[in-house]
């Protein structure tokens, strides 16, 4: 098959920062702005494993010219990580110029993406739906914060409405009461320039859960169980930027990561019946990652990752390609199978061979 690789690498999104601010911003660029950016590391891997498989496989960084592109490599399915940096509809950008231009995707569509980013809307549609994630509430930077936080639960947990990959999530982003809480969030909104979402903090279990399929072959892979116990002495157990970032780092990888997870079997079946619920009202397609936080006896959804990093070494500790090794997956063999699965969604064999019934109509 003909594959286009749309990505968003760090030297990309640090291209078209400078593109629109130039030397002319008059804010700080955040140390993690760029966190949601694959390294070319991850990029040539994708593109050299695929190539393996046997397709024909070009990379197409998701700049402003990506339609051009598109236009002329004429793929026949684009397999897309592409994060995006700008605004808040940036993972949905590659998503809607496929649905345009008419060519497959892998992963959600754009709406799906759209939602997922944000936190809030995901656990509006998640609460409709009775699904357990933690009580939250929003806070917008014009409002008094003190009033905000009136009848909170503390311990709590404090993070930007529309990041991922622990961006805006630090060791200080646990708020252990509403007087000192106010100061961070002041730092926050200052920092991120976006409405914040506070919510409760669960202590128990984390876990991430890989999960890909379509209709009834959805598939819940190995469950990945975060270990804090690894974590430096007086850290908060979170997976915080630090602990994804800056303390776990390939040359020196912490031991953060059980698969699979040591759950009961209930706790295991909770857990599993749980992200099928979520990932059946966001409307999930052909692969994504869940992340689950026990309260209690009951897990909750943390967040929805649709578009999950996928690191191409052991030991650079990326959940997904984790779980799939733990199901007997190789990394070329995942990609593979992510491939196969929007395939057979989009239904491409057949896609091509445009009925006689309406090429009659045509005339
Ligand atoms: N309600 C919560 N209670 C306890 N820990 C949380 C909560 N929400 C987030 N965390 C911690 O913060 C980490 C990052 O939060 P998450 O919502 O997954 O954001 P990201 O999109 O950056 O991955 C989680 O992996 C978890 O360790
Ligand atoms: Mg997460």
């Amino acid at each position: 098959m003909r594959i286009a690789v749309t990505h968003s690498s760090k030297k990309g999104l640090l291209a078209e920062y400078m593109q629109r601010f130039g030397g002319h911003s008059d804010q700080a660029i955040p140390d993690d702005m760029f966190a949601e950016g694959d390294s070319q590391e991850t990029i040539d891997a994708v593109i050299q494993t695929i190539q393996r498989l046997g397709h024909k496989v070009v990379g197409i960084e998701a700049d402003n010219r990506v339609v051009q592109r598109l236009k002329a490599e004429k793929p026949q399915i684009v397999f897309n990580i592409a994060e995006g940096l700008f605004g808040d509809f940036r993972e949905s950008y590659i998503p809607m110029t496929c649905e345009r231009l008419g060519i497959p995707y892998t992963g959600s569509d754009p709406l799906t993406l759209g939602i997922c980013l944000n936190k809030s809307r995901t656990k509006e549609i998640l609460s409709h739906y009775a699904i357990p994630n933690a009580p939250f509430r929003l806070i917008y930077p014009h409002e008094d914060i003190q009033a905000r936080l009136e009848d909170f639960p503390f311990p709590a947990i404090v993070k930007p409405l529309s990041e991922g990959s622990s961006k805006g999530i630090f060791n200080d982003s646990v708020l252990f009461a509403p007087e000192s809480a106010a100061e961070i969030i002041q730092k926050m909104f200052a920092k991120y320039q976006q409405p914040l979402v506070i919510e409760k903090f669960l202590d128990g279990k984390e876990l991430t859960v890989a999960v890909w399929g379509n209709g009834d072959e959805v598939e819940v892979l190995p469950i990945v169980e975060i270990c804090f116990d690894a974590l430096p002495s007086g850290a908060v157990p979170i997976y915080s930027y630090e602990a994804k970032w800056i303390w776990d780092r390939p040359e020196k990888p912490l031991n953060l990561f059980v698969c699979p997870a040591s759950l009961s079997l209930t706790a295991e079946k909770r857990v599993e019946a749980v992200v099928r619920e979520a990932w059946q009202v966001l409307g999930i397609k052909d692969w994504c990652r869940i992340d689950v936080r026990f309260d209690g006896e009951i897990p909750n959804i943390l967040e929805v990752n649709p578009l999950p990093g996928i690191l191409p070494k052991h030991e650079d500790n990326s959940c997904f390609p984790k779980a799939a090794r733990t199901a007997g997956y190789s990394y070329g063999a995942m990609l593979e199978k992510i491939i196969d699965i929007a395939v057979k969604r989009w239904g491409m064999k057949d896609a091509v061979r445009v009925p006689e019934a309406a090429l009659a109509d045509c005339i």
